[in-house]
């Protein structure tokens, strides 16, 4: 019933990913959408796709990698987009957070991977903290789709994002006490949004605190649907299909 578009699965934050899996299809959860981030996570989400039915994957390089990615990294991420279950580029983008003195090689880490999402035509999942302004400019610039992953911008950012086609992950954040989050969620067409976790971070409330998995994206789906004013079946039904209509889960 739901696809988890974002997520992280490592040995590194789960003991037994086997019970993992097994949690996940408990709770009604058909997909999952685990991102490979970095060289050594890349290689380890490729080992659990081709050993889950349930996980498909996305690859690329966060811009935490920004200071040490190569061309070669480049060379390597394109030698592994032809094989299956890999769905698209991420998470990519621009995080401003931590610094911004490492600006221009943030984006042309980002632009470059952008050229290799264009070029394979495959979905990018976007990364963006405290960086709205460039992330647009530059997305402005290329012909992709994807997903504004762990969206928690303002209304006018999501409605920047949706007319250029993109579509926005809301994860546990929006179930969040103090959070904005649902007033925006409130104002955005259903057709825009998808779920996701972002696991093992940014769990939902109740279980906020605690290591998140792809097993309480319902906690974030029945918020939403509530703010919907919609059964929670009706919401992962859009929801999954809009990510379905993205993502190409027959590759
Ligand atoms: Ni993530």
């Amino acid at each position: 019933m739901y696809i988890d578009t974002h997520c992280h699965l490592s040995r590194e934050d789960y003991d037994d990913i086997d019970k993992v899996i097994e949690e996940n299809k408990e709770a009604g959860v058909d997909k999952i959408v685990v991102s490979g981030c970095s060289r050594e996570s890349i290689e380890e989400v490729i080992s659990l796709k081709d050993k889950y039915d349930m996980v498909y994957v996305t690859i690329g390089y966060h811009p935490d990698n920004a200071d040490i990615a190569t061309k070669d990294d480049l060379d390597y991420l394109k030698s592994l987009l032809s094989e299956k279950k890999i769905i698209g580029i991420g998470e990519i983008g621009l995080d401003y957070y931590y610094t911004k003195e490492n600006r221009d090689k943030q984006i042309w880490l980002f632009e470059s991977q952008l050229k290799i999402a264009e070029s394979f035509n495959l979905p990018v999942v976007i990364h963006s903290r405290d960086a709205t302004m460039d992330t647009i400019n530059i997305l402005k610039k290329y012909k992709v789709k994807g997903i504004i992953h762990c969206f928690s911008g303002s209304l006018e950012t999501a409605n920047i994002y949706i007319k250029m086609g993109f579509l926005l992950g809301i994860g546990g954040v929006v179930t969040f006490k103090n959070s904005k989050l649902k007033d925006v969620v409130k104002e955005i067409p259903l057709s825009s949004i998808v779920l996701e976790t972002d696991s093992p971070y940014l769990t939902p409330v109740p279980y906020r605190g605690k290591v998140n998995s792809s097993k309480y994206l319902e906690y974030t789906a029945k918020f939403i649907s509530m703010i919907k004013n919609i059964s929670v079946l009706e919401l992962a039904e859009i929801t999954s299909k809009n990510a379905s209509s993205l993502f190409d889960f027959n590759r």
